[in-house]
């Protein structure tokens, strides 16, 4: 939820902070901050984005020293302002501290430090934790560092420096995110790779509870038995270049365009010679038999691909399947068995409510499969089996390629269930698997002419409320769609399934209320043009998305964007990238910030 970077080596640290924060910043941005370890430790922090402490501190060229750690922040305890932003400091500045995370027993930890004679300076839990490490310092930052962390409750990922410790960068972490770049020329610390690829490929991706101390030249892991852990380096293959704008305006523009290769990385390394080989995942035909249910388990927009997967996995490979928002799964005594196939999806890899859940179904005893985007996640980490979705970095914080690899694997998923089932034959595979390596070709069709969509989102613009209609399948996609457009655009939108409509909500339908219909699937086409027909009674404007060969939509619908045929089941992949770039543009034309919406980070590693 916040980003937290660090560096010690040769060079002067505090413009690789401010680097490294701008790559982080997707992670949140109401206010950044770094403390800079000269002659002693000096910290600067202030509210608003990264840019006004950028200038605050000339570029970094006013603080000078060769180790640092920084922060940028995205506010949990504590409203944003200048004093509850991070690096926090004990009293006497002999420690400082950088989170992400939250901290759940903090308030009785504050009043056994006010007990102590602390005086609390910020409304944050991170302050506690800097108090905290310098009340229990004995001059030994390792013991130290692991008495604090037995009484921390709650996530963090934090970087520390002691004053009395020059040179020597502190890292820990647990439920949050953290890695460790390591360089001849120095070595980092950060919530995420992007932060440290200008200076280096190398990474150590750390586990929960695990201590490191970084030096110019050295870095050294410790468990919590302050044993020294070997750990090995993992090489980033993707280049500095995913993670950066090239050229066009917005990270989630970028990122649209970048589908259809995401989709064809993600699907071309699981097809061998006409067979669905899902990586390591591998289930017998007896073992899928055995699965009496799939239980999935997402937030946002991985639920939605979750949504997808309920409809597609239940009709192709007749397995019932049920989908929980993570953060409602812990609160509804969910019935896991071993029998259960748990298939977790995440983009992040971190987001704390499912990886709570994924804990939680782990417990009862269900076996886990995820789908995920981060390499080495925690939510990869602690799954049985894991099938990455290849999209590569996705820094806008409104998922467009993700989501759609989620699908593509979802879309592997359903018909290798099928085949292992025995209900598809080698034949219908390979049909299904022709239509599915077209896909990409696809969407590059829809991306290539964005024009018409440009202009109808500048003719809803003004719009207050926006529905989204779709039933079966399309039903998901206008879940997708609805979210997307609300993000970051902040018009209200609520998806329907359509059929439910007249159970209430078509009593908000008005003159000119803009209503998106989804229908590309041919044998429900004539019930959503019926919807159409009811919704245009009440004076909605109707924006109709079907496929090519369906124009008879132009009848019943205001304005009908067309995308090209394919299969029913793997129509989602195609319908939502009008809805994501509708969203866009919708975005662009009110004057919105499309990559960083308020009030939201990219990865949620809160409850
Ligand atoms: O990293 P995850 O896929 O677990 O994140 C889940 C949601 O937070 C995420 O999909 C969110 O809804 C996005 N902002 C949607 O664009």
């Amino acid at each position: 939820m916040c980003g937290v970077v660090g560096y010690v080596g040769k060079e002067q640290a505090a413009p690789i902070l401010l680097d490294g924060l701008a790559k982080l910043e997707y992670r949140g941005y109401d206010s950044a901050g770094v403390a800079v370890f000269g002659d002693s430790i000096k910290v600067q922090k202030c509210e608003g984005r990264l840019k006004v402490l950028h200038k605050k501190i000339k570029g970094g060229s006013s603080m000078s020293g060769t180790m640092g750690i920084g922060h940028t922040r995205w506010a949990t305890h504590g409203e944003p302002s200048d004093a509850n932003s991070h690096p926090h400091t004990s009293a006497e500045e002999n420690v400082a501290v950088v989170h992400n995370g939250i901290i759940e027993n903090y308030l009785e930890l504050k009043d056994f430090l006010k007990n102590h004679g602390c005086v609390f300076t910020s409304d944050t839990d991170t302050e506690v934790i800097a108090h905290l490490i310098d009340h229990y310092h004995d001059h030994d930052p390792l013991k130290t560092l692991i008495k604090v962390m037995n009484k921390l409750e709650g996530s963090y990922a934090l970087g520390i420096m002691f004053s009395e410790n020059p040179g020597e960068l502190y890292a820990v972490r647990k439920d949050s995110p953290l890695i460790v770049g390591l360089s001849k020329g120095g070595n980092f610390i950060a919530s995420d790779i992007p932060a440290v690829l200008p200076h280096t490929r190398d990474v150590y991706l750390l586990n929960d509870k695990e201590i490191v101390r970084l030096t110019a030249d050295a870095v050294k892991i410790f468990n919590t038995d302050e044993e020294p852990i070997k750990k090995d380096v993992y090489h980033v293959e993707w280049d500095v270049s995913s993670a950066e704008k090239g050229g066009y305006e917005h990270f989630m523009f970028k990122e649209i365009m970048e589908q259809p290769k995401a989709v064809r990385e993600t699907v071309r390394p699981r097809v061998k010679r006409g067979k669905i080989v899902p990586d390591e995942f591998q289930m017998s035909p007896e073992d899928v038999k055995n699965i009496d249910k799939i239980h999935i388990i997402a937030c946002g927009s991985a639920y939605h691909a979750g949504v997808v997967g309920k409809y597609l996995i239940e009709k192709m490979a007749r397995i019932p399947v049920e989908v929980d928002l993570a953060s409602e799964f812990l609160y509804r005594s969910p019935m896991i068995t071993n029998r259960t196939l748990m298939l977790v999806i995440s983009q992040s890899g971190e987001t704390l409510d499912t990886l709570r859940a994924l804990r939680e179904a782990k417990r009862l005893g269900g076996r886990v499969l995820s789908v995920v985007n981060v390499v080495g996640s925690s939510i990869a980490r602690e799954s049985d089996d894991i099938i990455y979705t290849w999209a590569g970095p996705e820094i806008a914080v409104a998922t467009t390629k993700a989501y759609s690899t989620q699908l593509a694997v979802i879309y592997l998923l359903a018909e290798y269930f099928a085949v292992q089932k025995g209900i598809k034959n080698a034949e219908q595979t390979a049909a299904f698997l022709d239509e599915l390596a077209k896909i990409p070709a696809k969407i590059e069709q829809i991306i290539k002419n964005t024009e018409n969509i440009q202009f109808l989102a500048s003719q809803f613009a003004a719009a207050k409320d926006v529905f989204f209609l779709g039933r079966g399948i399309d039903y998901a996609v206008a879940l997708e769609g609805s979210l997307k457009l609300k993000e970051i655009s902040y018009v209200h939108s609520e998806a329907y399934a359509a059929g439910e409509l007249k159970h209430g909500t078509i009593s908000l339908i008005e003159k000119g209320t803009p209503v998106v219909a989804l229908a590309t699937q041919d044998e429900l086409f004539d019930k959503i043009m019926s919807n159409i027909r009811e919704v245009k009674a009440r004076g909605a404007v109707v924006l109709a998305v079907v496929p090519e060969n369906q124009p008879t939509a132009e009848q019943f619908a205001d304005h009908v964007l067309y995308v090209p045929k394919t299969i029913p089941e793997l129509t989602p992949s195609l319908a939502v990238i009008p809805l994501q770039l509708f969203g866009y543009y919708m975005a662009a034309e009110r004057g919105c910030d499309i990559d960083k919406p308020r009030n939201l980070a990219k990865s949620v590693t809160v409850e």
